[in-house]
């Protein structure tokens, strides 16, 4: 499994505070199955916004450790960035970390409101040939609404990354309707933890991944976690029409 949403390096975010946390948050991934993850620190003005150099410093550090101590999870480079206006600009200049340095950007909206530049920014990284992952579509009110937002971002070229926990009812009951339904409906790509520790939001792959395989299908819900974000960290071609359609 690779696991392309992830908070585990120290001291960065709101992922682990310490070391010692990142490891044990690491251990539980190779325990749920996961041998290789991509770091996505926050890139949004709630954190300082490290450049993708440090991140990858950062990766390196952290990979030491885990070898240091025997734990065989490979650690790769990314970011998850906040929609705003010159994320494309940021990715030119080097700032913006793509997950592994591919094509593919890890985004995430606006909780409860929908920036009027989203469209516009996800144009002009197209046209940069950035494919942007939205993380974790199932938590944001405007799709819980009406899922038809997510489609119409599909439409443009985005594609959707849904979080292993939402459909355990991490996140509610709420989330965890909508994730069933974005899944059901085919708008989903990939299945992440977007873990920040061992305590506070967990990986909870194992569970979240029965869930999916109840309604995908084993077949389906392993390109999930496994073929697509392969094709992702490798920046190979990876085919949105091929996933979209409806299951049910
Ligand atoms: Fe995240």
């Amino acid at each position: 499994m690779i696991d392309i949403h992830l908070h585990i390096l120290p001291g960065v975010d709101d992922g682990p505070a310490s070391l010692s946390d990142a490891l044990v948050l690491a251990r539980s991934l190779v325990q749920e199955g996961v041998q290789m993850a991509v770091a996505t620190p926050h890139y949004n003005d709630e954190y300082p916004q490290r450049p993708a150099r440090e991140i990858f410093e950062r990766v390196q550090d952290l990979q030491r450790e885990l070898d240091r101590c025997a734990i065989p999870l490979r650690l790769l480079a990314g970011h998850e960035a906040l929609i705003q206006p010159g994320l494309a600009e940021d990715i030119s200049s080097g700032r913006l970390a793509t997950l592994n340095g591919s094509r593919y950007l890890l985004f995430e909206l606006w909780n409860s409101s929908w920036l009027p530049e989203t469209e516009q920014v996800i144009f002009q990284l197209r046209a940069l040939g950035v494919v942007p992952v939205l993380a974790h579509p199932e938590r944001y009110h405007v799709i819980q609404q009406d899922s038809n937002r997510l489609k119409a971002l599909l439409e443009q070229g985005v594609l959707a990354q849904l979080t292993a926990g939402s459909l355990v009812g991490m996140q509610g009951n709420t989330v965890r309707k909508c994730a069933e339904t974005l899944l059901k409906r085919g708008l989903i790509h990939c299945i992440a933890s977007d873990a920040h520790g061992p305590g506070r939001r967990p990986p909870a792959i194992t569970q979240g991944m029965q869930v999916a395989e109840r309604i995908l299908g084993r077949l389906q819900a392993a390109h999930m976690i496994e073929m697509h974000p392969a094709a992702i960290v490798q920046n190979q071609e990876l085919s949105v029409f091929t996933t979209t359609t409806p299951h049910r």
